[in-house]
């Protein structure tokens, strides 16, 4: 019997499971192409891109040179300000040899004064640098302060005058907060900064979660979408897939490639979404997802690090993909206590292909398949379809053990246990009740106790039971459920410890509360 338990919305599987990966697949029509043009045209184009670039580097230098310390905060202005017609140039000619014979561009770009801040998505490749030459001047990024120090890069950076980020300095959000606000209110002289605000590459199937950093100023944002109409997706550079290099070839290897970019109108905050950057970054998500016609998700940055370590466990990468971001809002999860969940939910599933069976539940809990057994498991398996992902794992853990899990309940189990009332569980005791219970043999109770039983005396301490159930807090419903039924049995009906949903609601009030750990 299965029973259903109303399901929060905001905990329903995201439409788009996995974002991070691109697959490529070359026809080998699609091979012979690539031959004929790695031997004639790409090595050309390259050569051109080599040149550009050692043409830029030396305009780049000029205009940043010979400045006081005074002058390196102030924005550029005069004659090397104006270098930047020639680099925009040089810039647009690297697209062009890059395969891009032509951008097509829709809607009308800001001005600084109107929008001080760009903001572009999808981002999904390292192609997308490619938009500061379509901009009303050549926008500054927000860099870290290391980049400022590589040659070569290091003149062409700091002439688009970016936003560096101490990476060490406690204070460098703020910092680089002020530094945008201080900025925007220059009324134009400064060049815009363009922001990528998901912070990791995609495949461009949704959109992902917005960063903080492009809405904490409450500034104006023109909104940029990225795209690349292509049949052949040469530009993909996310988490599974041909690497960055391999990618530049391909590219290079296109008769032509097409990129689109389309400039939303400029985003103006209302009050409200000043006071709070997060209802203004998930607005101006809401209108770029319209306007691409995408979905959006909860994924972040967390969750490429989750599924990592899963692919680092020998599961399917996917299953450490859980949305972090809104399980750790709706249920208080940090990441580290995920990154524990997730060795725990591999050390459950023996067989790593990232979905818990009945079978290992019942091998990882010691207890033989029961009705008990099954009703919790039913519990955790949300969408029915008969096993575990790493997904419903985590919410099984908060939404139905943990509740349950309490000092209460253990006690009282430490009670029924005892039930000699010596003060200790003996082996005999605990083979009384797991017996009657789960049907459990002599010998699967002696591997349990041995397990509890850490000082290997021949008794269960309470300390030793109270141990054992934390680390095992999915014991804990099974006690319950037991409990009731047999309570049930009693007066003719049984009932299962069905958590009510509304429970997360208490953890959800605590969450709006605003811990959100990382942004
Ligand atoms: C992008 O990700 C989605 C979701 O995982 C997948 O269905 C799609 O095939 C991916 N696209 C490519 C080109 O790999």
């Amino acid at each position: 019997m299965r029973k259903t338990i109303p399901r929060q919305e905001s905990l329903v599987v995201p439409e788009i499971q996995n974002p991070f990966v691109h697959r490529l697949h070359l026809g080998y029509l699609e091979w012979i192409q690539i031959i004929v043009m790695s031997v004639t045209i790409a090595p050309l184009r390259l050569l051109l891109i080599g040149i550009t670039l050692l043409l830029a580097w030396p305009l780049a230098a000029i205009a940043v040179a010979f400045r006081s310390e005074e002058d390196k905060k102030l924005p550029l202005s005069g004659w090397r300000k104006n270098l930047q017609v020639p680099l925009i140039i040089l810039g647009r000619l690297m697209v062009f040899c890059m395969s891009f014979h032509c951008v097509k561009i829709k809607g009308q770009y800001a001005s600084p004064e109107e929008a001080p801040v760009i903001c572009v998505a999808p981002h999904s490749s390292p192609f997308d640098v490619l938009a500061l030459f379509y901009q009303y001047g050549i926008p500054s990024s927000v860099s870290r302060a290391e980049n400022g120090k590589m040659l070569l890069i290091s003149a062409l950076l700091s002439f688009t005058q970016p936003v560096l980020v101490q990476r060490e300095d406690p204070n460098s959000r703020q910092n680089t907060i002020q530094e945008i606000q201080r900025r925007a209110r220059t009324g134009g002289k400064w060049p815009q900064i363009i922001i990528f605000p998901e912070g990791t590459c995609t495949n461009r199937s949704c959109l992902i979660s917005f960063k903080l950093g492009a809405f904490h100023p409450g500034v104006p944002i023109q909104p940029v979408c990225l795209k690349y109409p292509n049949k052949l997706d040469t530009f993909t550079w996310t988490w599974e897939g041909p690497g960055a290099f391999t990618l530049l070839w391909l590219t290079l290897c296109q008769i032509n490639s097409k990129l689109e970019m389309e400039f939303l109108p400029v985003y103006t905050p209302n009050e409200e979404e000043k006071a709070d950057p997060k209802l203004f970054a998930a607005n101006v998500r809401k209108v770029m997802a319209d306007a691409l016609g995408l979905p959006i998700t909860d994924h972040t940055f967390d969750d490429c690090k989750l599924m990592m370590k899963a692919r680092n466990l020998n599961l399917p990468m996917e299953s450490g993909l859980v949305e972090f971001q809104k399980l750790h809002k709706k249920l208080g999860i940090s990441l580290e206590q995920m990154h524990e969940m997730l060795e725990k939910f591999s050390s459950i599933n023996l067989h790593g292909k990232g979905h818990i069976t009945v079978g290992e539940f019942s091998k990882y809990l010691q207890i033989p398949e029961s009705q008990y057994l099954e009703e919790v498991f039913s519990l955790y398996d949300r969408d029915g379809s008969g096993t575990i992902d790493f997904r419903e794992y985590v919410i099984g853990l908060s939404l139905i053990s943990a509740p349950v899990n309490t000092d209460s309940t253990i006690s009282l189990a430490f009670e029924i246990f005892d039930s000699s009332k010596q003060g200790y569980i003996s082996q005999e005791d605990l083979y009384h009740i797991l017996h009657n219970a789960f049907h459990m043999t002599q010998i699967d109770v002696e591997e349990l106790f041995q397990q509890i039983d850490q000082d290997k005396d021949g008794k269960i301490t309470y300390g030793e039971f109270k141990a054992f159930a934390q680390e095992k807090p999915e014991y804990a419903p099974l006690f319950v459920a037991y409990q009731e039924l047999k309570a049930g049995d009693a007066n003719g009906n049984a009932r299962m410890p069905v958590v009510k949903e509304e429970d997360n609601e208490v953890s959800d009030n605590k969450a709006t509360d605003g811990h959100i750990k990382s942004e």
